[in-house]
Order: C-alpha cells, then structure tokens, then sequence
C-alpha cells in the first residue's frame, strides 16, 4: 500500500505551509565546530527542502539552549508513487548525517525530531522497519552505541506508530499505516515521545487530515519541555 490518502492532503498541506511565517536557524556547523547540543529535523511528505514545521519545534529547543545547532535530513520526502522508495533514501540519510555528526563530534548532546514521513525515517533508523515492504532494512541502521549521546527523540504523526507502546503521547489507540514490530524501538524507550492523536490518517489510520496538521499547535510547548528535562538529565 502506498501513502495515497497524502495525494488530497498535499495540496492542502501546501496551502498550509506557504501561510506559515519564514523561520531562520542557527547556522550549521557540523564539521568545524561542535555543538553542545545538536538537533536533526527531519520534515514531512511534501513539505519543502528544510526544516519545515517541525521547524518551530526544533526553534524552541534552539532558544532555550545557548549554542545548540541543528541541521535538517536532506531527502525527498515526496509522496506517492515514490513514498516506499523515499523513506529508504530518508533512512539512508538520517543515519550518514547522524554517523558523520558523531563521528566528528563524539561528545555532543543529540536530539532527532520528525515530523510525518520525517518521523518514520528517524524511527526507522532507531528501531527497523519491520520490512523492506515499508521502505526500510527491518534491522536498525544506528547502533545502540552510536546513539549513546541521543538525549530525545520526538515523532509527530509517525506513519510507523504502534499502539500501546510506552514512549507514546497523544490519543491514538490504532496503528499507524506502515506500522513497525511491537517493541522494535524498545532500545530507545526512555528518549522517545511519539506524538499522535485519534483521527491521523497516517499515525493512527484514521481519516482526519486536520489532525495530521496539528501537532506544532497542540504540542510543541509540551514536547519542548520534555526534550529539555531530557536534556537536563542527560547532561554530560
Ligand atoms: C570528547 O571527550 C573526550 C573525553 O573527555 C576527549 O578526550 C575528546 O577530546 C573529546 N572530543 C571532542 C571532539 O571534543
């Protein structure tokens, strides 16, 4: 199955997006300067190269911790007939982005954030898709180890949402439509909040698209409270 519910909400989506206000960023400086704390932002299906609105998420984090950087994955995030082949890419991206971040800077405090097909791909590279059929591996493609330094980890409207999990925030009791193994992401319990809500077509198979729209809204205060107090406990 493909992401074929996004082909209506992409036009709406766009209209959405192009009402939003510009938001700048901290420059990156991923390989001559290593951040205290550093976010990779990964956008939704067809929201436009860079941060996109989960942007505003990875802002109030920025603001709150001096020095923090963040760098956006680069991939496709198109939709429909390329979403399978997209979160592949995106998986690919996620880990070469965060390995070679880490890799220079071993030391620095991490903290992934996606939105959409921007949440899977993050989650994907954690936990495994499950299978090839989903756009991933179904094995992890970061180790335990190599994310040692990851103090957060916050999904919006992840497609990959499993019911009942532990780490979940939000109303959903379904599963996503690409939704992983129970417990794949058992290994990153304690840094995730998966946030979604009854209705999200894509998170919880409903048929709500205004739901898709409004995690920002409803729960980037909320979230940024959290990626803080993990911030705060994860401190080196
Ligand atoms: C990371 O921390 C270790 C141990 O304190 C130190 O030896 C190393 O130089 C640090 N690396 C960077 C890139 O800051």
């Amino acid at each position: 199955m493909y992401f074929s519910p996004s082909i209506a909400a992409a036009g709406f989506l766009a209209v959405v997006m192009a009402t939003a206000s510009p938001l700048s960023f901290a420059a990156e400086t991923r390989q001559t300067t290593c951040a205290p704390i550093h976010l990779f932002v990964a956008r939704g299906t067809t929201e436009s190269p860079g941060d996109g609105s989960i942007g505003s998420l990875a802002q109030l984090v920025i603001n709150a911790h001096s020095g923090a950087t963040q760098e956006a994955i680069n991939y496709p995030a198109s939709s429909y007939p390329t979403y399978i082949d997209d979160v592949s890419t995106g998986i690919t991206a996620v880990t070469n982005q965060f390995t070679k971040y880490t890799s220079s800077c071993p030391n620095s405090t991490l903290v992934l954030i996606g939105y959409s097909q921007g949440a899977q791909i993050i989650l994907d590279a954690l936990c495994g898709s499950g299978s090839a059929t989903k756009g991933g591996t179904g094995s992890p493609t970061i180790t335990a180890s190599q994310g040692k330094n990851i103090a957060a980890v916050v999904g919006y409207g992840d497609p990959g949402h499993v019911a009942g999990e532990s780490w979940n925030e939000g109303t959903a009791t379904t599963n996503g439509i690409y939704a992983r193994p129970k417990g794949a992401c058992n290994a990153w319990a304690n840094v995730i909040h998966s946030y979604c809500n009854t209705g999200d077509p894509f998170c919880a198979s409903g048929n709500n698209i205004m739901v898709h729209l409004q995690y920002p809204q409803t729960y980037n205060t909320q979230a940024s409270q959290w990626i803080g107090q993990q911030l705060s406990s994860h401190a080196a």
